[in-house]
């Protein structure tokens, strides 16, 4: 897991050093994206590449070439079978800091391999429990950008607070976590917030959409208002890391009676499958 790519080179996480005049460093000027990899296969690599591309062209930056080449040589040189590979692209360094960029500027790339627990199927059948916080962050929440400043300390005041995540509301309608998409279950049909530039287009958001559209389970892409948080029967939040997380309580409102629904356990049941057979 020690060696990363790093600008054209394969080299040890410890040796690897990057400017301090980097436009990532400096403003946050880059986009990124993580990919599981399960039996060293990347899980959905078409649909992460095809994001980044998206990520890349809306910031004004060209795709990377060959970018699945590095991250399958990174994934052979690898020990391990399961991990997540971290891929992150800045616009690059320029002798001075200033706003503009110059035409010509090379991106910084850096391709490793990182590992994040999943959570067990005891601790996915008892819940987790998250906050609610105004969406404050900017509106081009699509864009998977490494300036992740409103989702840090989104995610932080819910880890400060014993809660799993923060989910986000923005003119009184459901965005999305501050790390993750979300789904509600109201009267047996799940719902989750349609895509739009305030929420991240999730690869697992949409994993999740095809594989209820493939069993036959309603799914509807539409706006959910802060009420019907409140008031769903099941909810629970996606993503690479945990693609089916529920959540039994929002702050102090309790939902299900504190108990994980059906259909989030046929879910997480389905997903799981759907890895197992990748
Ligand atoms: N984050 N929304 C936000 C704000 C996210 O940060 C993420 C994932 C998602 C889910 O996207 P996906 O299903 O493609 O992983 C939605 C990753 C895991 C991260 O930043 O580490």
């Amino acid at each position: 897991m020690d060696e990363i790519y790093l600008n054209g080179d394969f080299i040890s996480k410890s040796k690897a050093q990057i400017s301090v005049m980097d436009r990532g460093f400096l403003f946050g000027d880059g986009v990124y994206e993580l990919i599981p990899v399960y039996n060293k296969k990347p899980f959905l690599l078409d649909k992460h590449l095809s994001r980044l591309k998206n990520s890349l062209s809306l910031i004004g930056m060209s795709e990377i070439k060959d970018i699945d080449i590095i991250i399958n040589t990174l994934i052979d040189k690898s020990s391990n079978d399961n991990f997540f590979i971290y891929l992150h692209i800045t616009r690059g360094q320029q002798i001075q800091r200033q706003h503009v960029y110059p035409a010509d500027i090379k991106p910084t790339i850096l391709v490793m391999c990182e590992d994040y627990p999943a959570f067990n199927e005891g601790q996915i059948k008892k819940g987790f429990s998250a906050s609610l916080q105004d969406d404050f962050r900017w509106m081009k929440s699509n864009i998977k950008s490494i300036s992740l400043l409103g989702n840090v300390l989104l995610k932080n005041y819910a880890s400060q607070n014993g809660f799993y995540e923060t989910l986000l509301i923005r003119n009184n309608k459901l965005t999305e976590g501050s790390a993750s998409n979300v789904f509600i279950v109201k009267d047996g049909k799940s719902y989750t917030p349609r895509l739009s530039a305030e929420l991240l287009p999730g690869v697992t958001r949409d994993l999740l959409i095809n594989i209820m559209r493939e069993n036959n389970l309603d799914v509807i892409e539409s706006d959910i208002s802060q009420t019907s948080l409140m008031e769903a029967d099941e909810i629970w939040c996606s993503s690479s890391t945990n693609a089916v997380v529920p959540i039994v309580r929002i702050d102090d409102t309790v939902i299900n009676n504190g108990v994980v629904g059906k259909i989030s356990i046929d879910m997480f049941n389905l997903t799981s499958k759907f890895i197992d057979t990748f």
